[in-house]
């Protein structure tokens, strides 16, 4: 909001309620008997795009949403009884926009108790409304992670069948009487097959459950390379969905941390996941991760890279990018949190995140853990 340029005299000649007024980054005004504006200040202007003339010209009914004027009319004759009220509502604003606001109304009466005015102070509250929706659709996440626990344990009982079935089956068609050797040469190789997928879909279902528990198991040691095969595991499908190849050619058991498996691979999903969303559409999508020694803050750490060929971050986005709430991606799609807890995530680990970004060349994000003896 613009500020009120006042010299010193001029303070001290005013009214010093009147500067509070005028100048106060909420809506405050007063309305009469029959509900018209007697006072407003400037934040109305600011907020509804009417001038000072047009706004005490007008009648309070003129400054709401159209679909709620029912609602405000049963307020405004509640308040003139009651004498306080405390209520979200939506003003809309002389191009239409639709502002969600939060008032606070008292009413003022003569001695004879009739009603004079009221008085309110609206504040708008659309910042805050967009973070209870991203935390709504936050905690909708969390509850389908927990479903998708119980989905793998309910899936791991009957497929814990198939493949004993299977074995048994496997080895019955070798005794198997009167059949050609090609025959059962066939069946076993069917069989094998539901064999290798049945076991497919137990690591799936395994590696869910565990993702999912979502609490932090104490600190061990662990393989970096091993965590973000775990997380290329967990994302194959959504890899897959967006046409992306993935080089990432690591070898196991050299990069030595020090962590907690689940929230580590949290870290990996997101932003394989980030980087898929990137690249979507894209021909020639790719994914280029490796590991690699480097030093973060003056401590020996492993990097792993992650580097895609997108579209790049722009540069008005990059300040912001791992702020909480901070997402470009459709409602239902993105909360903005991924960035956020995986930075908080590498930092609980002693380590951290960096990005380095443009138009050309991509998006690269380096996840720094610290070197661990072994
Ligand atoms: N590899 C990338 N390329 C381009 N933009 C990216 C990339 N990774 C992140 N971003 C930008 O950073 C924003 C924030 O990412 P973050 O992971 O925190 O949230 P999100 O992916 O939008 O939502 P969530 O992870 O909660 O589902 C994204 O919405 C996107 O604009
Ligand atoms: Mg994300």
């Amino acid at each position: 909001m613009s500020r009120m340029i006042v010299n010193d005299t001029e303070i001290q000649n005013a009214d010093i309620f009147e500067i509070i007024l005028e100048n106060f980054p909420d809506i405050i005004h007063s309305i009469n008997e029959n509900g018209d504006i007697v006072f407003t200040n400037r934040a109305a202007q600011t907020l509804l795009g009417y001038s000072r003339a047009e706004l005490l010209s007008m009648n309070i009914r003129q400054l709401y949403a159209p679909d709620i004027l029912e609602a405000v009319e049963a307020g405004f004759t509640d308040l003139k009884s009651k004498g306080d009220k405390r209520v979200e509502s939506v003003l809309a604003s002389k191009t239409g926009e639709r502002i969600p606001v939060e008032i606070r109304s008292f009413s003022i009466y003569d001695d004879a108790g009739n009603f004079l005015r009221t008085f309110s102070i609206l504040r708008d509250i659309r910042k805050i409304k967009v973070l209870e929706d991203n935390l709504i659709h936050a905690s909708r996440l969390a509850a389908i992670g927990e479903l998708a626990s119980g989905v793998a344990h309910d899936i791991n009982n009957p497929l814990t069948i198939v493949l004993l079935s299977n074995e048994l089956l496997m080895r019955s068609l070798k005794e198997l009487d009167g059949a050609t050797p090609d025959q059962i040469e066939r069946s076993t190789h069917f069989a094998a097959d539901v064999q290798k997928a049945a076991e497919a879909i137990q690591k799936l279902a395994d590696h869910l459950r565990n993702f999912s528990r979502g609490t932090a198991e104490a600190h061990e040691e662990l393989d970096m390379a091993a965590v973000l095969s775990d997380a290329l595991f967990m994302t194959a499908s959504k890899v897959k969905r967006s046409r992306t190849d993935v080089v990432c050619d690591i070898p196991k058991e050299q990069y030595h941390i020090v962590g907690s498996p689940n929230r580590l691979e949290q870290v990996f999903v997101n932003l394989i996941a980030n980087a898929c969303d990137a690249l979507e559409d894209q021909a020639d999508a790719e994914l280029v991760i490796d590991i690699a020694s480097a030093e973060h803050d003056g401590v020996a750490c492993w990097e792993c890279r992650i580097a895609d060929n997108g579209p790049g971050i722009p540069e008005e986005h990059l300040g912001d990018i791992f702020n909480s709430f901070f997402t470009t991606k459709p409602k239902g799609k993105g909360t903005g949190l991924g960035l956020s807890i995986s930075r908080g995530i590498a930092r609980d680990h002693k380590g951290d995140i960096t990005v380095e970004t443009s138009p050309e060349n991509g998006t690269t994000f380096s996840v720094f853990l610290p070197c661990s003896n072994g």
